[in-house]
């Protein structure tokens, strides 16, 4: 029997709610499917802030190392919130991760669910042939690029006298742009075959080297697939309007931030939405929701996007597909049951059918049991 060792980030808010949900589900999909999961756990974000003074702990890093795949959950709250450069932030943890583990390229699926469609903020009929996959850049970009604060900055201030300023950069490398891009057109070949490449280069210079790179190994390598540039701006607008034009989107780190939190409404819920971050060692997955502080030890967070993260892990680190299959058709089972989590519940969800994260999670158990 294979073992496969998963270090767990449950981090801060509904986060630990929704790791206890994934470690449930999985312990099923172990004993289905003949693999035995080991578990490590390591601080991260804002918990890891409370414990250490630092939102990326050294052991947390080697755990993750150590791993064939690491799982987050969602790290972040108001507690820890400071525009204080000074303080460390749980976002530190995160994008220092995703660095350290070189995890360029993050991958966020935007599937429907038939039976969500009236969850959606589009009309159904909008969403007829949606199914996209954002490829977003991880590890540059305007999140990553040079940025500071300076103080006594001559005419800074209102009035004109000396004051602050700051700023970030947007910076990419070739590289960068090549093997993200590669990343997109591999996986378009997989699918529909069509890559949006998403950039803002009637404005920035690095978007105007995005869009060479990325013809450039488009018609090297890659002029099977169709190639469309689009401005981010018009993508924005594109999303909500005619969402089934996409297959592949790929884009800079902060658009593609931007533009997959959009994307999510189409799938009813932000807690709807998978993620796999993938680079050249340990890959690792996490929902793109956040750790909803507002809700946390309810027991009403949405476990969905975990389980779902979950389904990416199997797939993707552990080439497990029929289990990844299992997990797929148990979620979708669910949800055409009726069975709803608050967020993704509308008038028509039948109130007894509208359950906290643990009886979610026990539902999708029981139909992977089945
Ligand atoms: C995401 C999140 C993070 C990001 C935050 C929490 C730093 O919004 O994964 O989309 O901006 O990357
Ligand atoms: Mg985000």
């Amino acid at each position: 029997m294979t073992t496969y060792r998963i270090c767990l980030l449950p981090g801060d808010g509904i986060g630990p709610e929704i790791t206890a949900e994934a470690v449930k589900v999985l312990g099923i999909i172990g004993e289905r499917f003949g693999a035995t999961f080991e578990f490590s756990e390591a601080l991260l974000g804002g918990a890891a802030i409370d414990a250490t003074g630092t939102a990326l702990p050294d052991d947390t890093l080697e755990a993750a190392h150590a791993a064939d795949a690491v799982l987050l959950a969602a790290i972040g709250g108001p507690r820890w919130d400071t525009t204080d450069p000074e303080k460390p932030r749980p976002e530190q943890g995160l994008l220092g991760i995703r660095k350290a583990l070189g995890l360029y390229a993050n991958l966020r699926p935007v599937k429907i669910f038939d039976a969500l469609k009236d969850a959606s903020s589009l009309k159904p009929e909008y969403l007829e042939g949606v199914d996209m996959l954002i490829v977003r850049e991880l590890t540059g970009g305007l999140y990553f690029g040079a940025r500071a604060r300076e103080t006594g900055v001559p005419g800074a201030a209102t009035g004109g006298g000396p004051g602050m300023r700051a700023y970030d950069t947007l910076d990419y490398r070739e590289f960068e742009i090549e093997r993200i891009a590669r990343t997109a057109f591999e996986a378009a070949r997989t699918r529909r075959g069509r890559v949006h490449s998403v950039d803002k280069a009637n404005v920035l210079e690095s978007s105007r080297l995005w869009r060479e790179v990325v013809h450039r190994l488009h018609a090297a390598e890659f002029s099977d697939v169709e190639l469309v540039d689009q401005l981010v701006d018009n993508s924005a607008m594109q999303l909500i309007r005619t969402p089934a034009q996409f297959d592949v989107m790929v884009t800079e780190n902060m658009f593609g931030d931007i533009l997959s939190d959009e994307a999510s409404m189409l799938t009813g819920s932000l807690g709807m939405l998978a993620s796999a971050s993938l680079g050249d060692g340990t890959a690792l997955y996490e929902p793109s929701h956040g750790s909803a502080p507002d809700i946390a030890g309810r027991g009403i967070a949405n476990p969905l996007a975990m389980l779902l993260s979950v389904e990416l892990m199997l797939r993707y680190s552990f080439s497990m597909h029929d289990a990844a299959d299992a997990l797929a058709s148990a979620i979708e089972g669910v949800l055409a049951g009726g069975w709803r989590t608050r967020d993704i519940a509308d008038a028509t969800t039948l109130p007894q059918k509208t359950v906290g994260t643990t009886a979610m999670g026990d539902l999708v158990v029981e139909r992977l049991r089945a």
